[in-house]
């Protein structure tokens, strides 16, 4: 089946396959083209062009775009979206004074989130997580990573992983999946972190592997949680099994872990809201994509990550929801553009640029996301009527999206 959407007013996002992300100042560019037209086939972007040029004969199944901005779909490169129930809970605690630090060191938090999975069947697991991924896709997220981290045992952590496979087999988006055994100290495992370190080494990440149910490893590397010797291990076992780090770092304090991340090639290093002169060298010497997470940010009221001094530094960077109960309870990468753009100072075009062609490289997607290029799947945003593309962080907090094409096809 062909789609020609014709008569759009900006086609945004136009690259060569051999772009895989951009950093520094090529992040301001954002090639568009006024007045295009583009045709699908089948799951693919089969070509594109401006109007004068339109195979107005290649199919009678046709979507005027006229005033419309169409972009590649928003590539959201970190989220915990399998989780069950809720921690609103917390939410009004901390609304009462206390800090997220301090409901996780009274047992709430990850583990909160933790003993609430455990009690949860895999069945209704999955009926949660489903229900919010539609909403992502809705929103405009085509290609989405979800993490485990709430199971923190091996069947608890498998059924996390489980969740996921059958989300990307039953959902248009592509999905990538990490194991994040090492996201808390699980109770069983207290007083004894080199135990969990070594079980999480020696018997989950075997079997995740052999399961086939990851992509990535994560580890949640702050104070509190796993030291740098910690992660060390599990990204170096990790890599053994075949599986790229992608880690939690710099969320409350710097304590190392970005240069660890990069000397070990990790694929992205996660949340940076603290950032010292050490770690911006150290991403300078690698191919690591740091990765933003404002959503988080504002619902903590803690630091946004320094953007411009990311960017200013030649360095690229991506943007993602962290999806998950705890700090960031929003799948919304529009409003993920628009904080970046009015507490980051990014511009817009660097902010669409973070959460598409960065983000997608981000998760390994770079081949297939991230921008509108021949070949790549046909993900794809028709926004509302908008005079510029800035209208998608300019007008926060309202919907700029029309209609979501995932995989050649109206959602
Ligand atoms: O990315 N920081 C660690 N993990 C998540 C939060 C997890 C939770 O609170 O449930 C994050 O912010
Ligand atoms: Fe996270």
């Amino acid at each position: 089946m062909k789609t020609l959407l014709i008569n759009i007013h900006q086609l945004l996002q136009v690259r060569p396959s051999e772009v895989r992300f951009v950093a520094g100042e090529q992040m301001r560019d954002l090639p568009l083209i006024q007045n295009a037209w583009l045709l699908i086939e089948k799951e693919q972007i089969a070509d594109f062009g401006p109007m004068e040029s339109a195979p107005l004969n290649a199919t009678k199944n046709i979507i005027d775009c006229t005033d419309r901005v169409v972009m590649p779909s928003y590539c959201d490169s970190h989220s915990h979206i399998i989780y069950a129930g809720d921690r609103v809970d917390e939410f009004v605690q901390r609304l009462e004074g206390k800090s997220y630090q301090e409901i996780a060191a009274l047992g709430g938090g990850i583990l909160n989130s933790a003993s609430r999975l455990e009690k949860t069947s895999e069945k209704q697991l999955y009926e949660q997580a489903a229900e919010r991924l539609k909403r992502c896709a809705y929103q405009g997220t085509g290609a989405l990573e979800i993490k485990s981290g709430y199971g923190l045992n091996l069947q608890a952590e498998v059924k996390m992983l489980r969740v996921a496979k059958r989300l990307s087999e039953k959902f248009p988006v592509a999905i990538k999946t990490t194991f994040l055994g090492a996201h808390a100290l699980p109770e069983s495992y207290k007083n004894r972190k080199d135990d969990y370190v070594k079980h999480i080494c020696q018997e989950m990440i075997p079997e995740v592997a052999s399961q086939n149910l990851a992509d990535f490893i994560d580890v949640f590397c702050e104070e509190g949680y796993f030291d740098l010797e910690d992660t060390e291990k599990i990204l170096s076992t990790g890599a053994k099994f075949g599986l790229k780090g992608k880690i939690h770092v710099n969320q409350f304090n710097a304590i190392g872990g970005v240069a660890l991340g990069v000397a070990m090639d990790a694929l992205s290093v996660d949340h940076l809201e603290e950032l010292i002169e050490e770690d911006l060298m150290a991403l300078e010497n690698g191919q690591t994509m740091p990765v933003a997470l404002p959503g988080c940010s504002l619902f903590l009221d803690i630091p946004f990550t320094p953007a411009r001094k990311i960017i200013d530094r030649g360095l690229p960077i991506a943007l993602a929801t962290d999806f998950n109960p705890g700090s960031a309870p929003s799948g919304n990468m529009n409003l993920v553009v628009s904080l970046a753009c009015m507490r980051m100072k990014m511009t817009p075009a660097e902010a669409i640029n973070a959460a598409t062609i960065n983000g997608a490289y981000a998760m390994g997607l770079e081949a297939t996301h991230g921008s509108i290029t021949k070949g790549k799947k046909a993900s794809l945003i028709i926004t509302n009527p908008l005079e510029d593309f800035s209208h998608i962080p300019y007008d926060f907090g309202q919907s700029p999206i029309d209609q979501v094409i995932l995989n050649g096809r109206l959602l």
